[in-house]
């Protein structure tokens, strides 16, 4: 497939915009400085915090960092569970909620069988999910231009 081009200049502070890729949905979040230090709390959560787990499949070298991205306020993940493939929904709200520890700090939940990740798309310990999200090769042509693939 062709590589996309994502103007995401329209993109505020704790918003999220989908756009398709090789058929697949991605994800292109813009974190809030709360998001993205919440990143800090899940890092003994979650079962792969350095993306050490299949790198050249799911985290391209420029992510394989904290924040699983190339500037720590934007997220690039393919929106498709690594489990059995259902589309997680996101749950950026952090405290209680249904079906969600009391302890969330915000991320995205699986309805399927409930595998949970972080604002990184890092899963959460002892889910049915094995691996992270994928991050999709991805670079910046500007500040407001992204390209996918
Ligand atoms: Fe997501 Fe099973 S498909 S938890």
């Amino acid at each position: 497939g062709a590589p996309v081009e994502v103007d995401i200049s329209s993109l505020n502070p704790g918003e999220m915009k989908t756009v398709e890729w090789r058929g697949k949905p991605v994800w292109i979040i813009k974190r809030t400085p709360e998001m993205v230090a919440s990143l800090k709390k899940t890092d003994g959560k979650v079962a792969d915090a350095d993306s050490k787990r299949n790198p050249d499949e799911f985290t391209p070298e420029y992510a394989r960092n904290e924040w699983r991205s190339r500037k720590p306020e934007l997220l690039v993940a393919v929106g498709i569970c690594t489990h059995l493939g259902c589309s997680p929904s996101s749950k950026f709200t952090p405290g209680p909620q249904p079906s969600l520890p009391d302890d969330w700090e915000g991320g995205f939940l699986c309805p399927c069988h409930g595998s949970t990740f972080d604002m990184a798309g890092r899963v959460f310990k002892n889910k049915p999910a094995p691996d992270n999200l994928q991050v999709p090769r991805h670079m910046f042509l500007s500040d407001t231009k992204l390209i996918i693939g």
